[in-house]
């Protein structure tokens, strides 16, 4: 009979010599790019010492239950890469009434399928405008609005024993300006003051700002603001958001700490908010900069040491290159996908699938143990991300085809079917971009007959090209603009919030009677995520384009087991569209749609109705005689 008691003991005998194991490599990995970020900064080994404490701390406190799933993980470290993976994001407020209601509507998220739930970022925030919960007071307490600290590892716990994981924002490139460190350092303490980049003239603020960029100019111009004792201060995004200043080694050492708190809360994806920003350097746009990777990869190390089931998701919104630079599986394992966003709006507008094949083509693959996180569209504006030389490749005037694409989706351009609403409109540089729910900006407002059919258009693309696909929850029922999110103080100013709604209960009761719109687009959402989940070929991201030769209608190819790959064909325009035979030549023969159970003879092409897709799966030869 084993002793329960020593079974108990050689556990945790286990567990040290895991952690031990993995301190052992990333102890080294950590020393070697704080040593490059910080070179002989006099205060870096304090910070490195109380990081090392840190960790060890922070692994002595994780729960038996979160080491299990770490072990779990790190057997499966692709575990992301599923066919099953899929993702839903919401604001606890404004979809369940705070923390503990999102456990209560834990069984519909399991009916739509979600293995992983993106909760907007809950914590304590100043009163007022607190740029949706970005604008974070403490790392550690909830807005007491939506529930407390215990009521958050609750949601994790319980979304966990449901199979879905827990993501949560790491708002670390600012804190509010009323954060513990916030008011230290406005009330003159030297640590403090540190931590952020302030200065009494306006003689540094004026060199930086030669080459920084405006994020939101409605708020302020230029990247710094003044406090009443005179003081400038770095806010890249709002007044009230105060960038931290990461060449002050305290601050990472600090950061990390808050980093591994969320953790143990039962984190499972850390959604690091606003990557590009991390770093600054004077003459340079303080974007992208190496060190904000540097530093990427030593909370990652920090991770991998203390909490190795977690993974980081990036969140950078600029040029392709740049967002394809911080996915990496010693960086940031997934990313948003902001150009396939993009593009398949700049395809819907333009009926003409070019760039988007392009994207696909070129700037689809990314390193192995990497994944995309697919979205239609999120909580923020649509930027049209793409690459200008991409455009120019094409012909079109990257400038110019901005300027169509935020009339036509702002409903400014004549005969669109779209209403979307301007977003920080800057007359100085013209750049604009839009905000606004799926449903409104694909022409459901509008009473546009081909609204619910670009719906599932956009979404089948997210459901397919590979990656997470990551609804907006409210988006699977046809939730149109709120235009009375603008009447609540503190809001005003920002057009984000026509896309944030509130939970849209009536379309929810009506998603099971197919003879409402609400019904008829979740059951068809519903099916194709059922078909994701069937069919292995959707997991992972690799992916072949297929030129059809018709500019409407987009194809590729995810390979398969076994040689079967699923062929996706996409009609982009308002009318029925042909594939030619030519086109498909190497993929002759009977060809089955899963979508439909219809059947393809692939030697006669293809023909397409306004907006539809297939996925084919090439049918079994049947042996003769
Ligand atoms: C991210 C968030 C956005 C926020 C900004 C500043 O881009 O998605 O909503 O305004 O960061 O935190
Ligand atoms: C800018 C930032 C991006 C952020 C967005 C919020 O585009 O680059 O990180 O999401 O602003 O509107």
């Amino acid at each position: 009979m084993p002793d329960p008691r020593l079974g108990h003991v050689s556990t945790i005998e286990g567990e040290r010599r895991e952690f031990e194991g993995r301190l052992a490599v990333e102890e080294k990995r950590l020393r070697s790019l704080l040593a490059e970020i910080y070179g002989d900064h006099p205060g870096l080994p304090a910070a490195l010492a109380s990081t090392l404490d840190l960790v060890g701390a922070s692994w002595r406190e994780r729960s038996a239950e979160l080491k299990d799933l770490d072990r779990r993980r790190s057997a499966q470290p692709d575990w992301f890469e599923s066919n099953a993976m899929l993702g839903g994001v919401c604001y606890a407020d404004l979809y369940a009434g705070g923390v503990p209601g999102l456990q209560e509507r834990i069984p519909y998220f399991r009916e739509l399928g979600l293995t992983y739930l993106h909760v907007m970022p809950p914590f304590r925030t100043p009163e007022g405008n607190s740029d949706g919960g970005y604008a974070v007071s403490s790392y550690r307490e909830l807005n007491p609005e939506l529930g407390t600290i215990d009521d958050l590892r609750a949601l994790g716990e319980a979304l966990r024993a449901n199979g879905i994981s827990l993501a949560v924002d790491f708002v670390f490139n600012h804190t509010a300006s009323d954060h513990e460190w916030a008011r230290r350092a406005a009330a003159g303490d030297p640590v403090y003051r540190d931590f952020y980049w302030m200065f009494d003239s306006r003689e540094q603020p004026d060199r930086f700002e030669e080459t920084t960029r405006e994020i939101f100019p409605d708020d302020h111009p230029g990247s710094f603001v003044q406090l009443a004792d005179g003081t400038w201060v770095w806010a890249s995004f709002h007044s009230f958001q105060w960038d931290l200043n990461y060449s002050n080694p305290a601050v990472f050492r600090a950061m990390a700490g808050e980093l591994l708190f969320l953790a143990n809360l039962g984190v499972e994806v850390l959604r690091m908010d606003a990557v590009p920003f991390i770093w600054k350097q004077l003459g340079t746009s303080s974007e992208n900069l190496p060190q904000a990777h540097l530093l990427l990869q030593a909370f990652n190390a920090v991770c991998r040491i203390a909490a190795p089931a977690m993974v980081f998701l990036s969140e950078a919104i600029v040029h392709p290159d740049d967002v394809l630079s911080y996915v990496r599986p010693d960086e940031c394992q997934l990313s948003y996908n902001p150009l396939q966003m993009a593009l398949t709006w700049e395809a819907m507008a333009t009926r003409d699938v070019r760039m988007l094949q392009g994207a696909l083509a070129d700037r689809h693959r990314t390193p192995a143990g990497t994944a995309w996180v697919n979205y239609v569209r999120s909580h923020d504006d649509i930027g049209w991300t793409f690459a200008d030389e991409d455009a120019a490749r094409l012909g079109i005037d990257p400038f110019l085809h901005r300027r169509f694409l935020n009339d036509y989706y702002t409903g400014r351009f004549e005969g669109s079917f779209a209403r979307g609403v301007a977003f920080q409109f800057n007359p100085r540089t013209g750049d604009s971009r839009v905000s606004g729910t799926t449903a409104s900006l694909a022409g459901y407002e509008s009473g546009d007959a081909g609204g619910p059919g670009r719906v599932l258009l956009a979404y089948s693309l997210a459901l397919s090209t590979g990656g997470i696909p990551l609804i907006y929850l409210g988006d699977e029922v046809g939730q149109l603009n709120d235009y009375g999110q603008l009447e609540v103080e503190g809001r005003e100013d920002d057009s984000r919030w026509v896309g944030r709604p509130v939970h849209p209960s009536r379309r929810y009761e009506e998603r099971v009677d197919p003879s409402t719109p609400a019904g008829r687009l979740f059951g068809r959402m519903r099916w194709l995520i059922e078909l994701r989940r069937r069919h292995g070929q959707f997991g992972g991201g690799d992916l072949v384009v297929l030129d059809t030769g018709n500019p409407r209608i987009l194809g590729y190819l995810r390979p398969g087991a076994e040689g079967r790959p699923l062929l996706v064909l996409a009609n982009f325009g308002d009318y029925p569209e042909r594939v030619e035979p030519l086109a498909l030549n190497r993929q002759a023969g009977r060809w089955a749609d899963l979508v439909t159970d219809g059947v393809y003879d692939l030697r006669g092409g293809v023909t397409l109705a306004a907006h539809e897709f297939v996925w084919l799966v090439q049918e079994d030869v049947s042996p003769v005689g």
